[in-house]
Protein backbone atom coordinates (compact mmCIF):
# COMPACT_ATOMS: atom_id res chain seq x y z
CA UNK A 1 0.00 0.00 0.00
CA UNK A 2 1.59 3.71 -0.64
CA UNK A 3 3.09 4.27 2.57
CA UNK A 4 1.40 7.92 3.09
CA UNK A 5 -1.96 6.13 2.65
CA UNK A 6 -0.83 3.55 5.11
CA UNK A 7 0.18 5.71 7.35
CA UNK A 8 -3.05 7.81 7.35
CA UNK A 9 -5.23 4.61 7.58
CA UNK A 10 -3.39 3.84 11.20
CA UNK A 11 -3.80 7.47 12.11
CA UNK A 12 -7.72 7.33 11.23
CA UNK A 13 -8.03 4.18 12.93
CA UNK A 14 -6.58 5.77 15.65
CA UNK A 15 -8.46 8.74 16.15
CA UNK A 16 -12.02 6.92 15.09
CA UNK A 17 -13.54 6.26 18.51
CA UNK A 18 -13.35 9.82 19.38
CA UNK A 19 -14.47 11.07 16.33
CA UNK A 20 -17.42 8.69 16.94
CA UNK A 21 -18.03 9.76 20.44
CA UNK A 22 -17.59 13.44 18.78
CA UNK A 23 -20.99 12.59 16.23
CA UNK A 24 -22.16 10.79 19.15
CA UNK A 25 -22.22 14.09 21.46
CA UNK A 26 -23.96 16.01 18.67
CA UNK A 27 -26.55 13.29 18.65
CA UNK A 28 -27.88 14.44 15.34
CA UNK A 29 -27.07 11.62 13.18
CA UNK A 30 -29.57 9.30 13.53
CA UNK A 31 -32.69 12.00 11.97
CA UNK A 32 -30.40 11.98 9.15
CA UNK A 33 -31.95 9.51 7.09
CA UNK A 34 -35.29 11.46 7.41
CA UNK A 35 -33.52 14.99 6.86
CA UNK A 36 -30.98 14.83 4.11
CA UNK A 37 -30.38 18.42 3.75
CA UNK A 38 -28.67 18.09 7.40
CA UNK A 39 -25.78 16.93 5.44
CA UNK A 40 -26.03 18.22 1.88
CA UNK A 41 -26.05 21.53 0.98
CA UNK A 42 -29.58 23.34 -1.42
CA UNK A 43 -26.67 23.61 -4.05
CA UNK A 44 -25.96 19.27 -4.13
CA UNK A 45 -29.86 18.35 -2.94
CA UNK A 46 -31.01 19.50 -6.72
CA UNK A 47 -29.34 16.58 -7.67
CA UNK A 48 -30.63 13.91 -5.44
CA UNK A 49 -34.15 14.72 -6.82
CA UNK A 50 -34.60 11.00 -7.98
CA UNK A 51 -32.68 9.00 -6.48
CA UNK A 52 -34.24 6.19 -5.13
CA UNK A 53 -32.95 2.75 -5.88
CA UNK A 54 -29.78 4.26 -7.97
CA UNK A 55 -26.22 2.54 -6.80
CA UNK A 56 -24.70 5.14 -5.22
CA UNK A 57 -20.80 4.99 -3.75
CA UNK A 58 -19.35 7.32 -1.33
CA UNK A 59 -15.33 7.36 -1.73
CA UNK A 60 -13.21 8.25 1.41
CA UNK A 61 -16.98 7.83 3.77
CA UNK A 62 -15.31 8.56 6.98
CA UNK A 63 -18.24 9.71 9.43
CA UNK A 64 -20.60 7.79 7.08
CA UNK A 65 -23.33 11.17 7.64
CA UNK A 66 -23.81 11.67 3.60
CA UNK A 67 -24.04 7.90 3.42
CA UNK A 68 -26.68 7.96 5.43
CA UNK A 69 -28.66 10.71 3.51
CA UNK A 70 -28.44 8.55 0.87
CA UNK A 71 -29.89 5.57 2.35
CA UNK A 72 -32.63 7.50 3.68
CA UNK A 73 -33.40 8.53 0.31
CA UNK A 74 -33.88 4.74 -0.91
CA UNK A 75 -30.61 4.67 -2.38
CA UNK A 76 -28.11 1.18 -3.32
CA UNK A 77 -25.49 2.62 -1.71
CA UNK A 78 -21.61 1.58 -1.07
CA UNK A 79 -19.58 3.14 1.64
CA UNK A 80 -15.61 3.07 0.67
CA UNK A 81 -13.48 4.05 3.67
CA UNK A 82 -9.29 2.85 4.12
CA UNK A 83 -9.91 2.79 7.58
CA UNK A 84 -11.50 -0.63 8.73
CA UNK A 85 -12.38 0.95 12.35
CA UNK A 86 -14.45 4.25 10.67
CA UNK A 87 -16.32 1.32 8.69
CA UNK A 88 -17.21 -0.55 11.84
CA UNK A 89 -18.48 2.28 13.72
CA UNK A 90 -20.59 3.26 10.58
CA UNK A 91 -21.91 -0.05 10.00
CA UNK A 92 -23.12 0.18 13.74
CA UNK A 93 -25.47 2.99 12.63
CA UNK A 94 -26.73 1.61 10.12
CA UNK A 95 -27.38 -1.58 12.26
CA UNK A 96 -29.00 0.66 14.58
CA UNK A 97 -31.03 2.55 11.64
CA UNK A 98 -32.00 -0.47 9.83
CA UNK A 99 -29.98 0.57 7.23
CA UNK A 100 -28.67 -2.23 4.24
CA UNK A 101 -25.95 -0.20 3.17
CA UNK A 102 -22.66 -2.53 1.70
CA UNK A 103 -19.16 -1.45 2.81
CA UNK A 104 -16.27 -1.62 1.50
CA UNK A 105 -12.42 -1.41 2.74
CA UNK A 106 -10.48 0.49 0.06
CA UNK A 107 -8.15 3.25 -0.77
CA UNK A 108 -10.06 5.33 -3.09
CA UNK A 109 -6.88 5.19 -5.98
CA UNK A 110 -7.76 1.38 -6.25
CA UNK A 111 -11.16 0.53 -5.98
CA UNK A 112 -10.72 -2.92 -7.97
CA UNK A 113 -13.00 -4.18 -5.74
CA UNK A 114 -15.15 -2.57 -7.85
CA UNK A 115 -16.57 -2.98 -11.70
CA UNK A 116 -16.47 -0.73 -14.18
CA UNK A 117 -19.82 1.44 -15.01
CA UNK A 118 -21.68 0.28 -12.20
CA UNK A 119 -22.53 3.29 -10.19
CA UNK A 120 -25.16 6.10 -11.50
CA UNK A 121 -23.59 8.52 -8.64
CA UNK A 122 -20.19 8.86 -7.02
CA UNK A 123 -20.30 11.36 -4.39
CA UNK A 124 -16.80 12.04 -2.11
CA UNK A 125 -15.47 15.03 -0.02
CA UNK A 126 -15.41 16.61 2.79
CA UNK A 127 -11.56 16.59 3.42
CA UNK A 128 -10.86 13.70 0.87
CA UNK A 129 -8.53 14.64 -1.12
CA UNK A 130 -6.23 16.04 1.39
CA UNK A 131 -5.21 12.19 2.65
CA UNK A 132 -4.40 11.36 -1.01
CA UNK A 133 -1.19 11.61 -2.64
CA UNK A 134 -2.07 10.40 -6.09
CA UNK A 135 -5.68 13.16 -6.95
CA UNK A 136 -5.63 12.31 -10.41
CA UNK A 137 -5.67 7.62 -10.19
CA UNK A 138 -8.32 8.96 -7.09
CA UNK A 139 -10.90 10.21 -9.73
CA UNK A 140 -10.04 8.22 -12.63
CA UNK A 141 -11.25 5.20 -10.39
CA UNK A 142 -14.39 7.31 -9.25
CA UNK A 143 -14.87 8.13 -13.23
CA UNK A 144 -13.95 4.50 -13.63
CA UNK A 145 -16.82 2.85 -11.66
CA UNK A 146 -19.25 5.43 -12.59
CA UNK A 147 -22.11 4.37 -15.85
CA UNK A 148 -21.55 6.32 -18.49
CA UNK A 149 -23.61 9.55 -18.00
CA UNK A 150 -23.64 8.93 -13.99
CA UNK A 151 -22.67 11.82 -12.13
CA UNK A 152 -19.36 12.71 -10.23
CA UNK A 153 -19.54 15.02 -7.38
CA UNK A 154 -17.23 16.33 -5.30
CA UNK A 155 -17.70 19.02 -2.23
CA UNK A 156 -14.37 19.67 -1.01
CA UNK A 157 -13.33 22.05 2.02
CA UNK A 158 -11.84 24.73 -0.07
CA UNK A 159 -8.47 24.68 -0.98
CA UNK A 160 -8.29 28.56 -0.13
CA UNK A 161 -8.89 27.91 3.59
CA UNK A 162 -6.08 25.20 3.51
CA UNK A 163 -3.13 26.99 3.49
CA UNK A 164 -2.60 28.99 7.18
CA UNK A 165 -0.81 28.68 10.07
CA UNK A 166 -3.14 27.54 13.21
CA UNK A 167 -3.37 29.52 15.91
CA UNK A 168 -1.47 32.73 15.12
CA UNK A 169 -4.65 34.59 15.47
CA UNK A 170 -4.21 36.32 12.00
CA UNK A 171 -3.61 35.02 8.75
CA UNK A 172 -0.34 34.12 7.92
CA UNK A 173 0.40 31.47 5.06
CA UNK A 174 2.13 28.00 6.32
CA UNK A 175 3.20 26.81 2.83
CA UNK A 176 2.34 28.47 -0.64
CA UNK A 177 -0.96 27.77 -2.27
CA UNK A 178 0.97 26.24 -4.76
CA UNK A 179 2.89 23.46 -2.72
CA UNK A 180 1.46 20.50 -2.83
CA UNK A 181 2.99 18.49 0.46
CA UNK A 182 3.45 16.18 1.56
CA UNK A 183 2.96 17.62 4.62
CA UNK A 184 4.04 15.70 7.88
CA UNK A 185 2.11 16.05 10.86
CA UNK A 186 1.75 14.09 14.65
CA UNK A 187 -1.83 13.69 16.09
CA UNK A 188 -3.03 12.04 19.15
CA UNK A 189 -5.70 9.53 18.99
CA UNK A 190 -7.76 12.77 18.41
CA UNK A 191 -7.81 14.07 15.01
CA UNK A 192 -7.66 17.52 15.63
CA UNK A 193 -5.44 17.45 18.54
CA UNK A 194 -1.39 17.41 17.13
CA UNK A 195 1.13 15.94 19.25
CA UNK A 196 4.60 15.69 19.00
CA UNK A 197 5.63 12.06 18.47
CA UNK A 198 1.83 10.70 17.71
CA UNK A 199 0.42 8.94 14.80
CA UNK A 200 2.04 10.70 12.05
CA UNK A 201 0.33 11.49 8.70
CA UNK A 202 0.21 12.84 5.58
CA UNK A 203 -1.18 15.88 4.17
CA UNK A 204 -1.58 16.67 0.51
CA UNK A 205 -3.02 20.42 -1.30
CA UNK A 206 -4.72 20.43 -4.14
CA UNK A 207 -5.35 24.12 -5.90
CA UNK A 208 -8.94 24.33 -6.70
CA UNK A 209 -7.60 24.33 -11.13
CA UNK A 210 -5.86 20.68 -9.87
CA UNK A 211 -9.32 19.54 -8.59
CA UNK A 212 -11.10 20.31 -11.77
CA UNK A 213 -7.95 19.04 -13.54
CA UNK A 214 -8.27 15.79 -12.46
CA UNK A 215 -11.88 15.67 -13.20
CA UNK A 216 -11.39 16.40 -16.73
CA UNK A 217 -8.97 14.13 -17.36
CA UNK A 218 -10.78 11.25 -15.91
CA UNK A 219 -13.21 11.78 -18.51
CA UNK A 220 -16.13 13.76 -17.04
CA UNK A 221 -17.38 16.88 -18.49
CA UNK A 222 -18.16 19.52 -16.15
CA UNK A 223 -21.40 20.53 -15.32
CA UNK A 224 -21.40 22.50 -12.33
CA UNK A 225 -19.01 24.61 -9.99
CA UNK A 226 -19.65 26.68 -7.02
CA UNK A 227 -18.27 27.62 -3.80
CA UNK A 228 -20.24 28.63 -0.88
CA UNK A 229 -20.03 28.23 3.15
CA UNK A 230 -19.29 31.23 5.42
CA UNK A 231 -18.63 29.55 8.89
CA UNK A 232 -15.68 29.05 10.17
CA UNK A 233 -14.60 26.32 12.71
CA UNK A 234 -13.19 26.69 16.17
CA UNK A 235 -10.80 23.58 14.85
CA UNK A 236 -9.72 25.77 11.83
CA UNK A 237 -7.69 27.97 14.30
CA UNK A 238 -7.04 30.68 11.84
CA UNK A 239 -10.07 34.27 11.08
CA UNK A 240 -10.75 32.35 7.66
CA UNK A 241 -14.01 34.79 7.69
CA UNK A 242 -14.51 35.98 4.07
CA UNK A 243 -13.45 33.37 2.63
CA UNK A 244 -15.33 30.09 1.12
CA UNK A 245 -16.03 26.90 3.02
CA UNK A 246 -16.95 24.87 0.37
CA UNK A 247 -15.66 23.60 -3.35
CA UNK A 248 -18.60 21.85 -5.05
CA UNK A 249 -17.68 20.26 -8.83
CA UNK A 250 -20.20 18.13 -10.37
CA UNK A 251 -18.66 16.05 -13.66
CA UNK A 252 -21.07 13.91 -16.24
CA UNK A 253 -18.71 10.77 -17.53
CA UNK A 254 -19.02 11.02 -21.07
C1 LIG B 1 -12.72 13.79 7.40
S1 LIG B 1 -13.24 12.23 6.75
C2 LIG B 1 -14.06 12.79 5.31
C3 LIG B 1 -15.41 12.23 5.12
C4 LIG B 1 -16.58 12.78 5.88
N1 LIG B 1 -17.07 13.95 5.24
C5 LIG B 1 -16.30 13.04 7.34
O1 LIG B 1 -16.37 14.21 7.77
O2 LIG B 1 -16.12 12.12 8.12
C6 LIG B 1 -11.81 11.55 6.06
C7 LIG B 1 -11.98 10.06 5.77
O3 LIG B 1 -11.17 9.75 4.64
C8 LIG B 1 -10.63 8.46 4.84
N2 LIG B 1 -9.46 8.32 3.99
C9 LIG B 1 -8.25 8.93 4.10
N3 LIG B 1 -7.43 8.54 3.11
C10 LIG B 1 -8.13 7.66 2.36
C11 LIG B 1 -7.80 6.89 1.20
N4 LIG B 1 -6.62 6.97 0.61
N5 LIG B 1 -8.76 6.07 0.70
C12 LIG B 1 -9.99 5.96 1.30
N6 LIG B 1 -10.34 6.67 2.39
C13 LIG B 1 -9.43 7.51 2.91
C14 LIG B 1 -10.30 8.42 6.32
O4 LIG B 1 -10.17 7.10 6.80
C15 LIG B 1 -11.49 9.17 6.92
O5 LIG B 1 -12.50 8.28 7.32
Amino acid sequence: MNPYHNANRTRWNAAAPKWKAMIDRRGTWKDIPNRPEMVFAPQEMKYFENISEKKIAVLGSGDNLAVLAFAGMGARVTSIDISEKQLENAGERARALNLDITFIQADVTDLSALPDNDFGLVYTGGHVAVWVSALQQYYNEAARILKPDGLFMVNEYHPFRRIWKKNTGRLEVEADYFSPGPFRYEYSNDILEPKAGGYPCYEFRWTVSSLIQAMLQAGCQLIEAAEFGTHVGDWEGAPLQGLPENLLLVGRKE
